[in-house]
């Protein structure tokens, strides 16, 4: 389904005469700031500006619903705007992303937060203009629940924050159902964009100078699993690898159980895939991997980890881990240690799980206490920060190609970047580099960056 905006003079009209703004509130994942990008690209091709949310007309919050305190969070933010909203006049509150697919806070919201004018689901944004003139022009609510649906929506406009950066979104939802998860409730089944419309928005991007793409999927290495014809996710990186002024591609996230020789062989050719792999691996215990529904062992995981080391030693390995999984022993919790300890990871993304209502594990018997839960915690990120010197030493001395970002936030008379493995360095430059691959070599490591100096 193609994007048409038959609003856009209507609403353009009256955003102009009243000098109308927005703010943004992005609350998820990657996914979720891409469609963020998306909004602000509707928002702004019908003149709408953006400015900070004390501020702001339209006032987005794009929601997740992945954390148990993310609901507070939200009727936190709600509540705090309530008085604005009585007061003055020409303030709208639109609330979109995961949470608007549970009926409960649908319901939540038409009972205790009235105020909110706008409530749109995680699959159609096509529908934002025609709600907003609705609300702009007849004052009416629109806060009625939309099914996630199969349909993919293409050619949304929209705006990327960065300048050489930008994440595309290959697959939309989920088939998976892990046990602790709520995503594949929230954003449907699995739908594959066709290549023809991902390539064309890659070189679209190229042409104005973007150098890294970040491919987006909950899951993108099932791309291409719905389509007829055999196109899968190394197809598609070979035909991304080809597109010029592309210089890195990275993607998020593979699952494991579909990680097969194929995508390594891609991988270990490419001279433009990231030598950084997001390998979610959530548990170490094939016991508690099988009752989170991951499909695959710790065997697997730790094969899969030593043939991409093979494939090139440079390649660095992050990944997501979920500590407190209902019914994880203290022999369990080792299981995820002992794959910490020998996959050596330059990143780990670690949560204490979280119960969400509706999914598998939520009704099944959890013993771990609160307690135990937060060492566990504690003990994983010790192991991890022990380990990250004595990675980052290897990478002094070596000279790598990093992508200029812009100055350092911390040391504003430096610059930063990231090298391919997506470790953040900083090192003298000027403004005539940002945007420019360079080649930097290390000299000093400094736990979560390293220092290097740009060889001419
Ligand atoms: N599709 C991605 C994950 C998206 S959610 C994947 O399969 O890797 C991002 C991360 O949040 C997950 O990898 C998981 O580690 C964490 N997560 C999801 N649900 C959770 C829950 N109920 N409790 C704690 N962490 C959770
Ligand atoms: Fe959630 Fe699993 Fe799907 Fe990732 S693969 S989004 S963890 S159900
Ligand atoms: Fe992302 Fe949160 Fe939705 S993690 S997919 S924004 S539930």
């Amino acid at each position: 389904m193609r994007f048409v905006n038959s609003f856009e003079t209507k609403i353009k009209k009256i955003v102009k005469e009243k000098g109308l703004t927005y703010s943004i509130d992005t609350m998820g994942c990657q996914m979720n700031e891409n469609d963020s990008s998306k909004y602000m690209g509707i928002l702004e091709s019908m003149g709408f500006t953006k400015t900070t949310s004390d501020k702001a007309n339209i006032i987005l919050f794009n929601t997740c619903c992945v954390r148990e305190n993310a609901e507070n969070t939200l009727f936190g933010r709600l509540g705090f705007l309530k008085q604005r909203k009585l007061k003055e006049d020409d303030v709208y509150i639109v609330v979109v992303g995961c949470m608007t697919q549970q009926r409960h806070i649908l319901d939540k919201i038409k009972s205790s937060y009235r105020f909110v004018d706008i409530v749109l689901g995680t699959n159609s944004m096509s529908l934002f203009p025609e709600k907003l003139y609705n609300v702009l022009c007849l004052s009416r609510k629109e806060i009625e629940y939309i099914d996630v649906g199969n349909e993919i929506e293409e050619d949304i406009p929209i705006i990327y924050e960065d300048k050489y950066k930008a994440s595309v979104s290959i697959i939309y939802g989920c088939n998976n159902f892990c046990s602790y998860c709520i995503v594949p409730y929230v954003r449907g089944r699995e739908r594959s964009r066709k290549p023809e419309d991902i390539l064309k928005d890659i070189k679209k991007l190229a042409e104005k100078g973007y150098k890294e793409i970040m491919l987006l999927g909950q899951n993108v290495n099932s791309y291409g699993n719905d389509f007829e014809e055999k196109y899968n996710f190394p197809d598609l990186l070979k035909d991304i690898e080809k597109i010029d002024g592309i210089e890195i591609i990275r993607f998020m996230s593979p699952h494991p159980k579909d990680f097969k020789d194929d995508l390594v062989e891609v991988i270990k050719n490419s001279k433009k895939i990231a030598r950084q792999i997001h390998l979610p691996l959530q548990s170490g215990s094939t016991r508690i991997l099988k009752e989170m529904n991951r499909k695959y062992t710790k065997e697997d995981y730790l094969n899969i980890a030593m043939k991409l080391k093979n494939a090139d030693e440079n390649i660095s390995l992050s990944t997501d881990i979920i500590v407190g999984f209902p019914g994880e022993t203290e022999e369990d919790f080792m299981e995820t240690l002992d794959v910490v300890s020998k996959v050596k990871f330059d990143q780990i993304y670690m949560f204490i799980y979280s119960k969400r209502e509706g999914t598998r594990a939520a009704r099944m018997p959890d013993f771990v206490t609160n307690e135990e839960k937060v060492k566990r915690l504690e003990r994983l990120k010790k192991l991890y920060e022990d380990n990250l010197p004595k990675l980052n030493e290897k990478m002094i001395g070596k000279t790598y190609n990093v992508l200029v970002e812009g100055k350092s936030k911390n040391n504003k008379e430096l610059y930063t970047g990231r090298t391919s493995q997506n470790k953040v360095v900083i090192f003298e430059a000027n403004n005539d580099k940002i945007g420019k691959i360079v080649k930097v070599k290390i000299d000093s490591e400094h736990l979560w960056y390293l220092k290097g100096v740009i060889e001419e």
